[in-house]
Parts: C-alpha cells; sequence; structure tokens
C-alpha cells in the first residue's frame, strides 16, 4: 500500500477523487498536515462540526493576499474605481466571525429562510419546466450544459430583480468574482475581469434602487430593506447590500449548479431510485430525503479553510498559529463513525440531515434552503417526466473537475431518455 506521506492535494489525482485520500486520513491520521499544499485536514466528522463551530480558534476571516492577485491589481483597481466599481473585500459579506457577521446573518436570514423562498417554488418549477421542455422530446441531453447550468442563474437573477436576457453577462462578472484573475494575469485579463465585475454591479446596483423605491415580495426587497428587532442594530449600509448581493450569486449559482447535476448522476445510475421517486405516496417527503443524500454522497462543496488565531488543540494533534486549516466535509460526509456504509447511495439512511453538505456552526449556508428547494424543483421535473434515464457514457468518461477550495463539477453528464407518455403534474 502507498505511504500516506505520497498523497497530498498538489497531485490533480488526488484532488478529482479525494476520496480513498480522506479515507486513509480518517483512519490514519483525522487531522493532518498536508506537505504538498502546506495544509491541514480535518477529515472526521466529530472534528469538522468542532473546528466549525470553534470560530474563535478556527477564523474564516482570511484577507485576499496580495501575492495571488495581478501586479496590475492596484492600477485596475484604482481606474475602474473612477469608471464607478465597488471594491468589495471577502469581510464586506460574511468572511468574518464574531458580531459583525452575526448582524449581517440576523439582518438577511429572513430573506433567504421560510416564506421567502417557499414563495419562489412556483418560479423555480417554471424555470425548470422551461429548460426541461427543450430536450424531454429527444432521446439525449447533456443535463449539465442544457439544464444544470441554466436553472440557479436564473432562478437567482429572478430573485435579485435582474434582466433574465442579460444572464450570460451576469455569469461573467460571477465567473469574475469566484475565479480570482490570479498572479499571472495580464493588464488585460486584469481589466476585463473588473470590467466584468462593473458590469454585474451597474445591474445589482439598478434592482437595488427599484426596490428601494418600491419595495416587492422578492429576495432583494428583503435584502435591501432588512431591520433588526433589537433596538441599536444599524441597517445594512450600501456597501453591504452590494457585498451581500453579489456574493449570493457567486456563492450560489456553481455550488447549486453542481447539486443539480449530481441528483440527475443519481437518478441515472442507482437502480431503481428514478422509478420509486415517481411513484412515490409520499413523494415530497421522499424528494426532500433524496436531496439530503445527494448533498451528502455528493457534497459539491468539499472543503473550506480556515486559519488558526492560536495554537490549538484538535483530535490530540497541536496545530500552530496562523495555520491554514481544511475543513473537509466532503470527508465529513462519508465517515462511517457518523453514518452507516456511507459510500452507498440511500435515501432511507436514518441521521441523513446531518451530513456537513452546507457547512456547520455560524457560517452554515445562507442560502441552504433555496438550493434544497432548486435541487428539489429540477429533480422532480425530472422524475415526473422521463419514463427511464440513463448515463449515454460510461462513467470513467464524465469529466470530474475539482479545486483545492471549493468546487466538485461535472462537466458533463450526457445521458439518454424516454419521455414518459404521460407526465405526472407536480
Ligand atoms: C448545493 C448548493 C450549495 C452548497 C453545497 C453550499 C455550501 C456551502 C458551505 C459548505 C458553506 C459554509 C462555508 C464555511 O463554513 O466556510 C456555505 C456558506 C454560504 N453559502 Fe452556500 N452552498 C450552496 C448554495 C448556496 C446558495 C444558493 C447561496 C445563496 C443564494 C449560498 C450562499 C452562501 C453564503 C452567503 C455563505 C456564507 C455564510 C456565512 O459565512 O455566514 N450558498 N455554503
Amino acid at each position: 500500500m502507498q505511504p500516506l506521506s505520497s498523497y497530498t492535494f498538489r497531485d490533480p489525482k488526488v484532488l478529482q477523487n479525494p476520496y480513498p485520500y480522506y479515507e486513509r486520513l480518517r483512519t490514519e491520521d483525522p487531522v493532518h498536515f498536508d506537505e504538498g499544499v502546506q495544509t491541514w485536514l480535518v477529515t472526521r466528522y466529530e472534528d469538522v462540526v468542532a473546528a466549525a463551530r470553534n470560530t474563535e480558534a478556527f477564523s474564516d476571516e482570511m484577507r485576499v493576499s496580495k501575492a495571488v492577485l495581478s501586479p496590475y491589481q492596484d492600477e485596475v483597481d484604482e481606474q475602474m474605481q473612477r469608471e464607478g466599481l465597488v471594491l468589495i473585500d471577502p469581510s464586506d459579506s460574511f468572511k468574518l466571525d464574531g458580531e459583525l457577521h452575526a448582524r449581517r446573518r440576523k439582518l438577511v436570514s429572513q430573506a433567504f429562510t421560510g416564506p421567502t423562498v417557499a414563495a419562489m417554488e412556483q418560479r423555480i418549477e417554471a424555470i425548470c419546466r422551461e429548460k426541461a421542455a427543450a430536450f424531454l422530446d429527444r432521446s439525449q441531453a447533456d443535463m449539465v450544459r442544457e439544464y444544470a447550468m441554466p436553472i440557479p442563474i436564473l432562478v437567482i437573477c429572478d430573485a435579485l430583480g435582474l434582466p433574465m436576457d442579460r444572464v450570460d453577462e451576469i455569469s461573467r462578472g460571477a465567473d469574475s468574482m469566484v475565479a480570482k484573475v490570479g498572479a499571472g494575469a495580464t493588464r488585460e485579463q486584469a481589466y476585463q475581469h473588473a470590467r466584468n465585475l462593473l458590469q454585474l454591479q451597474r445591474f445589482v446596483q439598478q434592482a437595488v434602487e427599484e426596490r428601494r423605491r418600491k419595495p416587492g415580495p422578492d429576495l432583494i426587497s428583503q435584502i435591501v430593506h432588512a431591520r433588526s428587532d433589537e433596538p441599536g442594530v444599524p441597517p445594512l449600509t450600501d456597501l453591504e447590500v452590494m457585498a451581500i448581493s453579489t456574493v449570493a450569486i457567486a456563492g450560489g449559482v456553481d455550488t447549486t449548479r453542481n447539486g443539480i447535476a449530481f441528483a440527475i448522476h443519481a437518478l441515472a445510475t442507482q437502480p431503481g431510485l428514478l422509478a420509486r421517486l415517481r411513484d412515490s405516496e409520499q413523494q415530497d417527503k421522499d424528494l426532500a430525503r433524496f436531496v439530503n443524500e445527494v448533498l451528502r454522497f455528493y457534497s459539491p462543496v468539499p472543503q473550506l479553510p480556515r486559519i488558526t488565531t492560536a495554537e490549538t488543540v484538535l483530535g490530540g494533534k497541536t496545530i500552530p498559529k496562523g495555520a491554514f486549516v481544511m475543513l473537509c466535509w466532503a470527508s465529513g460526509n462519508r465517515d462511517p463513525q457518523r453514518f452507516a456504509d456511507p459510500d452507498t447511495f440511500d435515501i432511507d439512511r436514518p441521521s441523513l440531515n446531518l451530513h456537513v453538505a452546507f457547512g456547520n456552526g455560524i457560517h452554515y449556508c445562507l442560502g441552504a434552503l433555496l438550493a434544497r428547494q432548486e435541487i428539489k424543483c429540477a429533480a422532480r421535473e425530472i422524475i415526473n417526466s422521463v419514463e427511464s434515464l440513463e448515463l449515454a457514457v460510461p462513467e470513467d468518461q464524465l469529466d470530474l473537475t475539482s479545486s483545492m477550495i471549493i468546487l466538485r463539477s461535472l462537466t458533463r453528464l450526457p445521458v439518454r431518455l424516454r419521455r414518459r407518455a404521460s407526465a405526472r403534474s407536480s
């Protein structure tokens, strides 16, 4: 057997399928220093949750180091600010801990919970139906490009009142937010990136101004008009409104796209699952279990970083101050101490809502309800519309890409499908 020290997240093969590495780590060295990427990896469920809840020791407050930015960044920022670009630091939204973070979460939690998201179900359903209608009469489709990709961006544009016919520009802006230009970027690339952001911000600004004058029942109105019942809690500033709205686009689109793609992958590959969900007497309940199991099994966001604020002991290991620590949600979700037979996809497993695919503690995903709603609607549309669904290429030809910090994504998902003669209405 390969020694544990020969594994590292520097290796693209490990990145692409981290599960064998996670498994070795959980049993042999659950809090492990990966020399290759100079990062501590926390892999047991219990330790992942403990670290996520201990923000005093494991802080989420990180600044983007100048070393990873384009050498032209200062020049570009200065010039683009003159043209109207608002410079946003991750700590202007939720990448910080303590009272400032708590205040922001409290102010916007209503927008992202219960009634607002529930009220979006019909709109989300309509978007899913329209996208599915384009391929249901064919025998093949790419469920990433034709289905999982367009749904979340359309949903968030709808929720934030952004122009649905400018989705491409909005996507480009979101991509520019997620993918930093990087130290190797040319001046032109750095400007292009900033122009994409500026365009996105202009759309958001327009929507904010409209809702400020005339509030509606939508997400953006709730963010703009968020007020606390507690005395002395100031409303969100203009910068915070912009930072929170744009982070919802950047943080909620690719993640949910992957969640939808993985749900369709499960339907196409787990024997009997599609028929069971289609014929279920309690479809809504079973769908909720299905969505949870998709999130646990596939963990669209496999791991996220923290930084230690002091020397800290976790799982018996001493981690020095200022260390980069990865909380491996995907590994916690496959920990047999928490989920029996964890590598099996099973919507009947007990406690499946205990997964950490949305994180844990104060940084628990703000958009979790919305993401669940989207994955549910997208899956239901397919479940109720097709007789059969299977992969159109061998499993090992599905490109699964992964990055160290954030995303696992299927870049394509070609399927063969057969439409049902009479579709059940949802
Ligand atoms: C399947 C889809 C999604 C997954 C798997 C996911 C996953 C996560 C995870 C793991 C975290 C925890 C971050 C941490 O502890 O460092 C998080 C936080 C967050 N998510 Fe999501 N997310 C999804 C969809 C969304 C959507 C749709 C939105 C917004 C519309 C969103 C907005 C956020 C925000 C703003 C935070 C930061 C919260 C904070 O730090 O207080 N996410 N998400």
